[in-house]
C-alpha cells in the first residue's frame, strides 16, 4: 500500500508540475502582486535587470519570478521571488507582505540596508526566506510567524539586538537557520528548543554571550552547529553529548574553560570537533582519543596538558590533527603513524621534549608537518628520518637549534616537499646542495638563521618557487642570476594552488605587532627577500622579467651598480626595498610605471639626481629617498650638494612596514597560534624573539 500510494503521489506531484509550468505562460500577474512588487521596485535605488522594460507588462514573465495559477482565477500569483546576487541597492517595502502566496524569497548577496520589515515575517506560505549576505541592520521583528518556514538565513548584515527566538515558537519545519556573521548579542535563549525539526544551526560570528543553553541540547536533529568566534564562557555543556547525530561541531574562539567533556562516544557521526581558540585546560578525554568517526580535530591555542594519547587503532578517519600552541608534555608520541589517514599533524609550540621518534620513519601519509618550537630535537636526524616519509610535501621545523649545522649530507631527498619552513632556527652552515633537488618547492623560508655562502644558482631550478626569505642571515657573493628566470615569479597561475589543512599561516606585518591571517601557504604573496645579508654584486635588468613578483626586498646588503630601469617590468610589484646598500646612478623614470607599488625605499645609497614624479612616487614620503643625494620630484627636496648628511632620523610610523621587511612568521603561525592568548588563558605572553633583532 505504502510503494502504491508513493507511486500515485509522484504521478500527481508530475502532473501537478507539468501544469503548472504550462500554465505560467499563459497566467497574469494578479494585480495585487503587481502592486507590491512595483512598491519593491519604488523602494530600490537601482532597477532589476529584466523588470524596467517590462514594468507595465506581466509581472509572471519577469526575471526571477514564479508564479502559479490561483484557484478562483486565472490570475497568476507570485510564488517565488529570487533576485540573488542582482547588485540591488536601497530598502525593502513592507508591501512584500501582500505576496501572500510567496513559498521562496531570496534576496541574497545584494546591498540592501535599513531595517526588516515586520510584515515579512508574517507569509504564511514562505517556505525558504534568505536575506543574506546585505546590509540589513538593527533589530530583528519579535513576532514572527513564519509557520511553513523551512531555511531561513539571515547571515552575514549588521542585525542586532537577541537571536530571533520566537522564530521557532510555530516554525515546527525549520530545518536550516542561519545567524552568523551579525553582531545578535545575549545568550543562546531557551526558545531555540522549539525548532524541533532544526538540522543546521550557525549562530558563528556574532557577540553572543553566556554557556549552551538547555533549549539547544533539545535539537535531536541537528548535524551541524557552528558556534566559533563568540563570547560564549564557562564549561562546554555535558549535555551536548545528547546531540547524537552532530557530524560538526565547531566552538572555536570562545572564552570556554575547563575540561573538554567526555562525551565523545555518544556521536555516532562526528566529523569536525573544532575547538581551537578556547581557554580549555586538562587532557584530551579518552572517548574524544579513541573516536573512530573524527576527520578533524583542531584545538590548537589552549591550555591542554598532560602527554598526547590517541588510540591509532580507534581513530581510523583521522585526517587533521592540530594541537598546537597548547602545555602537551612528555615525548613526540610515536605511535601517530599507525594513525593510517593522519596527514596534517601539528604539534608546535608545546613542550615536547623528545627527539622525533625513529618510527615517524613509517608515517606514509603524513603530508603537513610542524613541530616548530616544539622540542629539543635534532636537526639532521629529523631529517633522516623525515626523508623516508613518501608523501611528506610541507615540514615546518623552526625552533632554536642552537648553532647546529644545516645538514649538508648529500643523500638527503625530499621529493614531493613543496613547503620547507626552517626560521628562526640558529642554524649555521650554508645553503645545502640537497635542497636543489626538491625541484617541486615553491615556498621556502630559511630567515633569520646564521647561514653563510653564497646563495647557490641552483635556485633558479625551483620551477614553481614563488615565496622565498632568505632574510637576515649571512649570506655573501652575487645574487644568482638564475633568479630572474624563476617561473613562479614569471608566470604563476595562481590557481594550481595545492590542498592546503585548514591551519592558518602568519605573516608578519609591521611592526605593530598585527599580523595577516593566510588560510593557505598558497595565499601568500609572491616574495623573494635576501634582505639583511651581505649580498654583493648588482641587480640584473632580467629582474624586469618578474612580473609575478609582489614584494622584492634586497635592504642592508652590500649591492652596487644601478637600478636597471627594466625593472619597471615587474608590473605587480607592492613593495620593493633596496634601502642600505651601495647603489649608484639615478632612480630610472620608469618605476613610475609600477601602478601597484605602495611601500617603496631607496634609502641610504648613492643615488643621485631628480626623483622621478607622478605614479606612486608621489605617495612615497621622504624617508623613502634620504641618505641620497635625491631631490625635487613631488617631494620639494631641495638639491644641495651635502644634504644627504643632514638627514632626519627615519619617521618610524611611514617605516615600520618596510623596516621589518614583509617579516615571515609562517611557521610561527602554523605552529604557534598563541597570538593573543593572554586575555583568558593566562597563558604565558609570548612574543616573537627575533622581532626586535633589527628594528
Ligand atoms: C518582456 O516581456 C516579454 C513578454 O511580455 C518577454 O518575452 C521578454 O523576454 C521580457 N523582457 C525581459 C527583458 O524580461
Ligand atoms: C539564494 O540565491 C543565491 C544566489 O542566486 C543562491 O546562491 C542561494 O543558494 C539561494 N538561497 C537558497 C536558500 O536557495
Ligand atoms: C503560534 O501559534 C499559536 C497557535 O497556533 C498562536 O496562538 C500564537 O500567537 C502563535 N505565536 C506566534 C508568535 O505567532
Ligand atoms: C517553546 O519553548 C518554551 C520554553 O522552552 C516552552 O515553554 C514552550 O512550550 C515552547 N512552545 C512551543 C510551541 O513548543
Ligand atoms: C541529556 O542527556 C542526559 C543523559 O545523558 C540527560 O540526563 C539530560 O537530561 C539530557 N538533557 C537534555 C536537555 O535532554
Ligand atoms: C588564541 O586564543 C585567544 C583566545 O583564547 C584569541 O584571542 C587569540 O586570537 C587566539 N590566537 C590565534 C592565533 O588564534
Ligand atoms: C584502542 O582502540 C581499539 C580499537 O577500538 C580498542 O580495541 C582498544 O581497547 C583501545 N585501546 C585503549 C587503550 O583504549
Ligand atoms: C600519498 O599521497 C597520495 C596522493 O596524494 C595518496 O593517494 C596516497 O594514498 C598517499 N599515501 C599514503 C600512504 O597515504
Ligand atoms: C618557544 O617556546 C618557549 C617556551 O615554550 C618560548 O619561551 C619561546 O619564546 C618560544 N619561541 C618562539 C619562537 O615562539
Ligand atoms: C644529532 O644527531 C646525530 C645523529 O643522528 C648526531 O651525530 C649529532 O651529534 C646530533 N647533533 C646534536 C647537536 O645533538
Ligand atoms: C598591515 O596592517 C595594517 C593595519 O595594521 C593594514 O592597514 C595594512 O594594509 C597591512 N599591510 C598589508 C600589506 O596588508
Ligand atoms: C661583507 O662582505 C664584504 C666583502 O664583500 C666584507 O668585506 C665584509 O666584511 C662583509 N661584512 C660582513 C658583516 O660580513
Amino acid at each position: 500500500m505504502g510503494v502504491y500510494n508513493f507511486m500515485i503521489i509522484t504521478i500527481v506531484m508530475g502532473l501537478g508540475f507539468q501544469a503548472r509550468t504550462l500554465a505560467s505562460q499563459n497566467l497574469n500577474c494578479n494585480p495585487k502582486d503587481m502592486s507590491a512588487l512595483q512598491d519593491f521596485m519604488r523602494g530600490l535605488n537601482t532597477v532589476v535587470d529584466g523588470w524596467s522594460t517590462n514594468f507595465s507588462s506581466n509581472c509572471c514573465m519577469w526575471t526571477g519570478i514564479t508564479c502559479t495559477s490561483s484557484s478562483s482565477s486565472d490570475d497568476g500569483r507570485v510564488i517565488k521571488l529570487e533576485l540573488g546576487k542582482k547588485r540591488l541597492v536601497g530598502k525593502l517595502s513592507d508591501s512584500l507582505a501582500t505576496l501572500d502566496q510567496l513559498t521562496t524569497l531570496n534576496l541574497s548577496q545584494n546591498i540592501l540596508q535599513g531595517t526588516l520589515p515586520q510584515s515579512m515575517f508574517h507569509l504564511p506560505n514562505l517556505q525558504v526566506l534568505d536575506l543574506s549576505s546585505n546590509d540589513f541592520s538593527g533589530l530583528v521583528p519579535t513576532s514572527i510567524h513564519l509557520p511553513s518556514i523551512q531555511i531561513l538565513d539571515l547571515s552575514r548584515n549588521s542585525l542586532i539586538g537577541n537571536l530571533p527566538s520566537s522564530v521557532c515558537d510555530n516554525s515546527s519545519k525549520l530545518q536550516i537557520l542561519n545567524l552568523a556573521e551579525n553582531y545578535f548579542s545575549g545568550n543562546l535563549p531557551p526558545e531555540l528548543g522549539n525548532c524541533s525539526s532544526l538540522e543546521s544551526l550557525s549562530l558563528h560570528m556574532n557577540d553572543l554571550t553566556g554557556g549552551i543553553s538547555e533549549g539547544i541540547l533539545w535539537l535531536r536533529k541537528l548535524t551541524l552547529l557552528n558556534l566559533q568566534v563568540n563570547k560564549l564562557s564557562g564549561p562546554l555543556n555535558r549535555g551536548i553529548g545528547n546531540l547524537t547525530k552532530l557530524v560538526r561541531l565547531d566552538v572555536s574562539s570562545n572564552g570556554f574553560t575547563g575540561n573538554i567533556p567526555d562525551i565523545f562516544h555518544h556521536f555516532a557521526n562526528l566529523q569536525y570537533f573544532i575547538g581551537h581558540s578556547n581557554c580549555f585546560t586538562g587532557s584530551i578525554p579518552s572517548t574524544l582519543s579513541n573516536s573512530p568517526t573524527l576527520n578533524s580535530l583542531i584545538l590548537r591555542n589552549n591550555s591542554l596538558e598532560g602527554p598526547i594519547n590517541l588510540n591509532c587503532s580507534a581513530m581510523i578517519s583521522l585526517t587533521s590533527l592540530h594541537l598546537g600552541s597548547n602545555r602537551f608534555s612528555g615525548p613526540i608520541p610515536d605511535n601517530l603513524p599507525s594513525c593510517k589517514r593522519l596527514t596534517n599533524l601539528n604539534l608546535g609550540q608545546n613542550n615536547l621534549g623528545s627527539l622525533l621518534p625513529e618510527s615517524f620513519k613509517d608515517f606514509h601519509s603524513l603530508s603537513y608537518l610542524s613541530l616548530s618550537n616544539t622540542s629539543t630535537y635534532n636537526i639532521s636526524s629529523a631529517l633522516r628520518i623525515m626523508q623516508h616519509c613518501q608523501n611528506i610535501t610541507a615540514l615546518i621545523l623552526a625552533t632554536n637549534f642552537h648553532d647546529e649545522e644545516l645538514p649538508a649530507d648529500p643523500s638527503l631527498h625530499f621529493d614531493k616537499l613543496k613547503v620547507l619552513i626552517l626560521p628562526n632556527s640558529r642554524l649555521t652552515g650554508s645553503i645545502p646542495q640537497w635542497m636543489g633537488h626538491s625541484s617541486k618547492l615553491e615556498f621556502l623560508d630559511l630567515s633569520s638563521n646564521r647561514l653563510s655562502g653564497k646563495v647557490p644558482i641552483w635556485i633558479g631550478n625551483f620551477g614553481f618557487l614563488f615565496f622565498m626569505d632568505l632574510s637576515k642571515n649571512s649570506l655573501t657573493g652575487e645574487i644568482p642570476k638564475s633568479i630572474a628566470g624563476l617561473r613562479g615569479f614569471i608566470d604563476r597561475d595562481s590557481s594550481l594552488e595545492g590542498p592546503s589543512p585548514d591551519f592558518p599561516f602568519f605573516m608578519r606585518n609591521g611592526s605593530n605587532a598585527r599580523d595577516m591571517q593566510y588560510n593557505k601557504l598558497w595565499s601568500f604573496p609572491p616574495t623573494l627577500d635576501l634582505s639583511y645579508n651581505n649580498l654583493s654584486g648588482h641587480i640584473w635588468p632580467e629582474f624586469g622579467n618578474l612580473r609575478k613578483l609582489h614584494v622584492l626586498n634586497l635592504k642592508e646588503n652590500n649591492i652596487s651598480g644601478a637600478i636597471p630601469s627594466t625593472m619597471s617590468g615587474m608590473t605587480n610589484l607592492e613593495t620593493l626595498d633596496l634601502s642600505y646598500n651601495k647603489l649608484s646612478g639615478t632612480i630610472p623614470p620608469s618605476l613610475v610605471k609600477l601602478s601597484f607599488l605602495s611601500k617603496f625605499s631607496v634609502a641610504y645609497n648613492e643615488l643621485y639626481g631628480e626623483i622621478p614624479s607622478g605614479g606612486q612616487f608621489s605617495t612615497f614620503p621622504n624617508s623613502s629617498f634620504q641618505g641620497n643625494n635625491l631631490c625635487g620630484g613631488d617631494h620639494a627636496l631641495p638639491c644641495a650638494p651635502d644634504d644627504q648628511h643632514h638627514s632626519e632620523p627615519l619617521d618610524e610610523s611611514s617605516w615600520s612596514i618596510i623596516n621589518s621587511g614583509i617579516f615571515i612568521a609562517v611557521a610561527i603561525g602554523f605552529a604557534f597560534g598563541f597570538f593573543g592568548s593572554i586575555i583568558c588563558c593566562n597563558i604565558k605572553k609570548i612574543w616573537l624573539p627575533w622581532k626586535n633583532h633589527y628594528d
